[in-house]
């Protein structure tokens, strides 16, 4: 059986860190698509010289060139601009919806059967004009956001509990942005909710208070440690094992931006809700039951990215 093909659209941080991790899991072969000239080309190369010593067979090219991602099975868009200090992920808006505009006609023209995951920022934002300027059907097309914020959740929770990583589930729902709803109802130690936790005196409503809001400002905190762009390994980490569920399908139950269409209420936006990811693409939107304070941040955050499509549409009518 020939190799699966895997597309980066945007070969910087992300789109190398990606390289990396879908050569050392042998996800498939590697094409990385960048406007900058020679970037995709040496990062190619460089990897493929890692690949004798870590022992992995994966073929790696670099391109300028749209032709070069065709039969991609899977496409990962990083293409645009990353956060400075002091930028929030909607000041990026402008830039990065032209640059959705062009990833969107080049998957068009030559890879439309593929299975796309967007991480450019803001991101439902964009993955909304990803997927009107590529037309790809509502069940192909995914943004990053919510396995990257429930794994921050994770992480500071098994921190908090001096557990490990591997038994603690979290559940960030809505936008990714600074109104994301990470839902501790739903979020458990070895299956035990984050607020029997409470009960139990495993931490206190104060301290896991505090860590939704070190969670809902996690990239912050990276842009501002590292003061020249944002996270990049726990993100690309993160697409990768959508893209893993896809390509194996293994039909992971994995939070993700994806296209509502009437589901909690919303319609033609994309935000960050419980879905099955297996060959299909999306299999299923999970529509949990939330209470009356959930619906609210819930709806709250849904606002906050109608806002940025709207602002999409004033930027360049032809997303309207
Ligand atoms: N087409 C293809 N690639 C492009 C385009 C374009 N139109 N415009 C920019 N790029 C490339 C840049 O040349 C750069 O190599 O996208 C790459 C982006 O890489 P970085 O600047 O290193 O950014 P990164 O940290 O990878 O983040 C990418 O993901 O998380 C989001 O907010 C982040 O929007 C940002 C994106």
């Amino acid at each position: 059986m020939a190799r699966k093909k895997i597309a980066l659209i945007g070969a910087g941080q992300i789109g190398g860190t990606l390289a990396h991790l879908a050569g050392l899991k042998e996800l498939g072969d590697i094409v990385l698509f960048d406007i900058a000239e020679g970037t995709p080309q040496g990062k190619a190369l460089d990897l493929a010289e890692s690949s004798p010593v870590d022992g992995f067979d994966a073929a790696y090219s670099g391109t300028q060139s749209y032709a070069d991602i065709a039969g991609a099975d899977v496409i990962i868009v990083t293409a645009g601009v990353p956060r400075k200090p002091g930028m929030s992920r909607d000041d990026l808006l402008g830039i990065n919806l032209k640059v959705m505009d062009s990833v969107g006609q080049g998957i068009k023209q030559y890879a439309p059967d593929a299975f796309v995951i967007c991480i450019t920022n803001p991101l439902d934002a964009m993955v909304w004009a990803l997927q009107k300027a590529s037309g790809l059907p509502r069940n192909k097309i995914v943004g990053m956001a919510g396995v990257l914020d429930s794994a921050r959740f994770r992480y500071f929770l098994a921190e908090e509990f001096k557990v490990s990583v591997e038994d603690v589930t979290a559940f960030v729902l809505g936008g990714h942005g600074d109104d994301m709803v990470p839902l501790a109802r739903y979020s458990t130690v070895a299956g035990i909710p984050l607020t029997d936790l409470v009960k139990l005196g495993w931490t206190s409503q104060e301290r896991l208070d505090a860590i939704i809001e070190r969670t809902r400002k996690g990239g912050g905190e990276i842009v501002n440690l590292l003061k020249t762009g944002s996270a990049f390994y726990a993100p690309a980490a993160s697409a990768i094992a959508m893209a893993e569920s896809y390509l194996k399908d293994k039909r992971r139950v994995l939070p993700a931006a994806a296209h509502l269409t009437g589901q909690y209420g919303v319609n033609d936006v994309f935000v960050g809700v419980p879905i099955v990811i297996g060959a299909n693409g999306v299999e299923r939107i999970v529509e949990i039951e939330l209470n009356e304070a959930e619906k609210a941040e819930f709806a709250k955050s849904v606002k906050a990215v109608e806002g940025l499509i709207e602002a999409c549409k004033g930027i360049n009518p032809a997303f309207a």
